[in-house]
């Protein structure tokens, strides 16, 4: 843009050019040096984050936008021209990602390891008050060392200003954050407050205090990445929602994601043609062959959510991390849903204390951002353990039913086979909140499973049993059976209005597309009379 401003300095009529020629010389050489000065910056930045296996900030942005659709703002704010200071160590604007605009901050490392201090700090607020007034999404590409250091509290009170912002955003207009380098000390809870973190596999790190710091103080040795890189982050602590391969499949998401997702909580979704064809046909037959009969058999529910949304797409969040349950977004006949699900691949389909803040969270953004929720269960309930309850299974899956139980958003739920105990209520049942319930001919909807019920209700017959020299594993099989077959099914359900309808597999998608069309106009209820809830954070 400023090579572009050159240009048009020369234009004009001649005479008017031969006029003011004098006048324009010194405007045309600061517009030149400007661009000249961008242009030196932009090759030291090169310098600089390549070497390293980085893009550069600029680099990043080429990347994430539509082509050509970057407008910076302030490119020399913070800077000297003069001086030969290109700029500030962030760069701001706005862009365009599928043709819909976005707000945008890159830190640049290659300016004072991409250090915020009070200049970078006020583009960032600025760039963030825009965001909200105009409602688009705000994305944040870090690649930091932190508070500027020689600025000392200067700097400390812009991550102030940005924390408070981004909360004021929270749930207003999608924010997003890519680590594509260092993000430490305080600065990772900008990231933190975000909807959706997104890191690399080299080159990213986040952790509160460094390796140096715990050396020091608990004589702890341990290495950058293994500390807070992209993989412990998307695997073991939850951070992260995704991991790229590389910077540009780390963007790539980010896109896709927002593909699904409004400009803002008041906006329209974004919609989508989809043509039908004979092969949606032949896939929903596929579903009734993926669950398999015996319920200890496991089976990847991501294979039944495939033969469900549109073209098979799914777009998971937090794929790696408590993997028993699975969410993501997908499409329904062009428009965007929200999918929550068992996987009972994994710890039986179980839900522990990760897999529950998982879910909370997930419904909660689908909530927030006007997404219907489709939720599979597949779940023998909470998972069991001293492990699980000293980790707070009963203050974090408490998360799963207050998302649940709050959410506004048209809620179906589909029963694929068990659905046990407590985590059959949080998971979606109507009784929590959900407006339609539906199960597949094999569910089985109890309390318990049957060998656990009856071990319970039959615990003196097969003691006597035992004393009397019988079988007991036949007696407990036989007690198993009767328990199943006149307890673990839907019927009671259905009789109590919990279960709409028993449908087969192949109606899967025909039964949520007639039921998200039903559901579109659902109104939101505004509780009064209260400042605001308390969740169990
Ligand atoms: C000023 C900084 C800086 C900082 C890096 N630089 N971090 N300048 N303030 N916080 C400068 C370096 O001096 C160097 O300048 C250039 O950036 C590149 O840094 P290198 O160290 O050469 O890069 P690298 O080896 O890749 O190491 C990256 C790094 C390291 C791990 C991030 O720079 C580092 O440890 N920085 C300090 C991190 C830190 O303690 N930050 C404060 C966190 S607390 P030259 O001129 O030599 O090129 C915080 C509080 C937030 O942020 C509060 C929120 C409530």
């Amino acid at each position: 843009r400023v090579e572009a401003a050159g240009a048009a300095a020369t234009a004009g009529t001649p005479g008017a050019q031969t006029a003011a020629a004098g006048e324009r010389q010194p405007i045309r050489a600061a517009v030149l040096k400007a661009a000249q000065l961008a242009r030196d910056a932009e090759e030291h930045a090169r310098t600089k984050q390549h070497v390293k296996g980085k893009l550069t900030a600029r680099e990043r942005l080429d990347l994430l936008l539509d082509t050509g659709s970057f407008e910076e703002i302030g490119r020399f704010s913070g800077g000297s021209i003069n001086g030969g200071v290109a700029g500030a160590a962030v760069i701001t604007g706005f862009g365009r990602i599928y043709g819909r605009t976005v707000a945008v901050y890159a830190q640049d490392f290659s300016v004072r390891g991409g250090s915020l201090g009070a200049a970078e700090g006020r583009k960032i607020c600025r760039l963030m008050d825009e965001a909200l007034a105009l409602g688009v999404p705000v994305i944040a590409l870090i690649d930091s060392g932190g508070a500027r250091i020689q600025e000392g509290v200067a700097a400390l009170t812009e991550y102030g200003h940005i924390f408070r912002r981004t909360c004021q955003a929270s749930g207003f207009v999608p924010q997003v954050s890519l680590i594509l380098g260092p993000c430490a000390g305080g600065a990772v809870y900008c990231p933190a407050l975000t909807d959706l973190i997104v890191m690399t596999r080299e080159n990213s790190n986040m952790f509160v205090t460094g390796p140096d710091v715990i050396k020091a103080a608990t004589g702890e040795t341990i290495s950058m990445d293994d500390l807070g890189g992209g993989h412990v982050h998307a695997t073991t602590s939850g951070v992260a929602h995704y991991l790229g391969e590389d910077e540009s499949d780390a963007i790539d998401y980010v896109r896709t994601v927002l593909a699904y997702l409004p400009a803002n909580a008041s906006g329209p979704l974004p919609h989508y043609d989809y043509m039908a064809t004979r092969a949606d046909h032949e896939v929903a037959k596929r579903l009734a062959g993926i669950v398999p009969a015996n319920e200890r058999q496991p089976y990847d529910v991501t294979d039944v959510i495939r033969c469900i949304v549109d073209y098979g797409e799914f777009v998971q969040v937090h794929e790696l991390f408590a993997p028993s349950a699975v969410v993501g977004f997908a499409c329904m006949d062009g428009n965007p849903v929200g999918i929550v699900a068992n996987q009972p691949a994994v710890l039986a389909g179980s839900l522990d204390v990760d897999a529950s803040e998982k879910v909370a969270r997930f419904v909660r953004l689908c909530d927030a951002f006007n997404l219907p929720v489709i939720t599979l269960v597949d779940t023998p309930g909470y998972k069991p353990g001293a492990e699980q309850e000293h980790a707070g299974i009963i203050r974090r899956g408490a998360k799963v039913i207050y998302a649940y139980a709050s959410a506004q958003v048209p809620l179906i739920t589909v029963i694929l086979r068990k659905a046990f105990g407590g985590a059959y209520i949080v998971m979606g049942s109507k009784s929590i909140g959900a407006d339609l319930n539906f199960a597949w001919p094999s569910s089985q909807i109890a309390v318990l499973g049957a060998t656990g019920a009856a071990n319970i209700l039959h615990r003196r017959d097969l003691q006597k049993a035992k004393d009397q020299g019988k079988d007991v594993e036949a007696e407990r099989a036989r007690y198993a059976a009767e328990y199943e077959r006149t307890t673990v099914n839907a019927n009671l359900s259905m009789e109590m209005g919990e279960v709409d309808a028993m449908i087969d597999p192949e109606q899967t998608r025909e039964t949520l597309l007639h039921g998200l069309a039903t559901l579109r106009t659902k109104q939101r209820r505004r509780v009064t009379g209260r400042h605001h809830a308390n969740p169990p954070l």
